[in-house]
């Protein structure tokens, strides 16, 4: 017999769902936590910590996702709002969700990511002109924030006077995650609606005129007849935008923090560049920006002799499964050179909701460490960092102040 989750004597770590918590804090109670349990409360429900676990709940489909809820977590009823929610492929699931990801699918591919992989290294280079000769930058404003922005516009083939655009709509459409929605509700709904009417008349024009870029890609998708429709693809761009502009640019601060805390390995970058996919698999898994996702049952399940009723939440926490001994050996040192384990990090996710850009963001990431690595290489703290809140969806440094020899 399966015991009710409800009624397990488990820790409660609600307390952590505090934003003031320090991110050091969160990650010591959530990996001490680790060290006994596999379970723990959360303020919506429960978190699994350990590696097999988060992966059999990602890839077991009767948990679905729950980007599609985070209005109603967040305690919104506006009736007016709710009505405007849209399924996205972020929140589809059943066939509906496999129907897509097999029709874009391949526009996402390492292929089409290593095309872009000369235009990455030109962006990079254009972003550090300024900053080299100066001695000092804060990375996360100087060059984060501005980086994913023209790689997401090369994508969809939009010009660059536009890319003040995407950047606006993107801060705009990101507020969902601040956990002040009652006040960022008409600023979101506003960027939502323009991006959908810029997407769709840029959908328009690649109708008439294809180009060899992704929404032209996406027009052409087709599977045994099947092709999506136009709803479809003005949803599949916005969340692109919004998956791939925010991830990117706080994993490349998450990892140059944590450069700067070990220079050896940064040398090490620098002197062997071809170290560069391993660099971002290692900074994935010691210090990966999406700590955790969201899931709920879609009916009631049963697990390690454990019932979770229809409509449980649960969050898979990625961060503790990434530190866990049983899959990584010496899982707190973080070492480039080390042979990679025999199963993946797990920042991407798992299962039908695995990061469908995972290799256009790695190509960006490897691109820009190996040029970082290379023009700044005594890259150092220049003082304290000032970080996202600890409970954000997707954690990195807001203010990231570094100091190097000038070139
Ligand atoms: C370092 C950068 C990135 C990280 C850490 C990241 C992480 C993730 C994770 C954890 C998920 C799964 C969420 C879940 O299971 O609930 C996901 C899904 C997704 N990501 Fe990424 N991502 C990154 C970059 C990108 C980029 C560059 C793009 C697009 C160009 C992208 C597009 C997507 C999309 C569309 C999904 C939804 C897939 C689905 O639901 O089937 N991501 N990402």
């Amino acid at each position: 017999m399966a015991t009710l989750a409800t009624e397990l004597d488990l820790p409660d770590l609600s307390w952590l769902d505090d934003p003031s918590i320090p991110h050091e804090e969160h990650r010591r109670a959530t990996s001490e936590a680790a060290e006994e349990h596999w379970l723990v409360r959360n303020i919506f429900g429960f978190t699994v910590l350990h590696y097999d676990d988060v992966v059999a709940m990602l890839r077991d489909k009767r948990w679905h996702s729950a980007s599609g809820q985070i209005l109603e977590l967040s305690g919104i009823d506006n009736p007016e709002w709710l009505a405007r929610r849209r399924t996205s492929i972020l929140s589809a699931e059943g066939d509906e969700h496999t129907r897509l990801r097999r029709l874009v699918g391949p526009a996402f591919s390492p292929r089409h990511a290593d095309a872009l992989r000369p235009y990455m290294r030109e962006v990079v280079n254009e972003l550090l002109d300024p900053i080299t000769p100066t001695g000092t930058a804060d990375f996360a404003v100087d060059f984060c924030e501005p980086y994913p922005i023209p790689i997401i516009c090369e994508l969809f083939g939009a010009p660059k006077e536009d890319w003040q655009l995407f950047s606006d709509w993107a801060t705009d459409i990101f507020r969902i995650f601040n956990g002040n929605l009652e006040e960022d509700m008409p600023a979101i709904i506003k960027a939502q609606d323009e991006l959908d009417e810029y997407v769709g008349a840029l959908i328009e024009r690649r109708r008439a005129t294809p180009s060899d870029d992704l929404i032209s890609a996406l027009i052409a998708a087709e599977d045994e007849g099947d092709r999506l429709t136009h709803a479809e693809l003005v949803s599949l761009c916005e969340a692109v935008l919004m998956a791939g502009t925010d991830t990117t640019r706080n994993q490349l601060g998450c990892s140059v923090s944590l450069f700067a805390a070990h220079p050896d390995q940064w040398r090490l970058l620098a002197d062997q560049p071809e170290l560069a996919p391993r660099a971002v698999e290692e900074t994935m898994r010691y210090f990966g920006t999406v700590r955790g996702t969201g899931r709920f049952a879609s009916e009631d399940i049963e697990y390690r002799g454990v019932l979770f009723p229809k409509g449980t939440f649960l969050a898979p926490n990625l961060a503790t499964a990434n530190r866990d001994g049983s899959v990584f050996a010496e899982p707190g040192s973080f070492d480039i050179g080390k042979e990679p384990a025999d199963k993946p990090q797990l920042t991407f996710g798992s299962g039908n909701h695995y990061c469908l850009g995972a290799a256009l963001a790695r190509a960006e990431q490897q691109e820009a460490l190996t040029i970082l690595a290379k023009r700044l290489p005594d890259l150092r703290l220049d003082g304290d960092i000032t970080w996202k809140p600890s409970t954000s969806g997707i954690f990195g440094p807001e203010h990231l102040p570094i100091r190097f020899t000038p070139t």
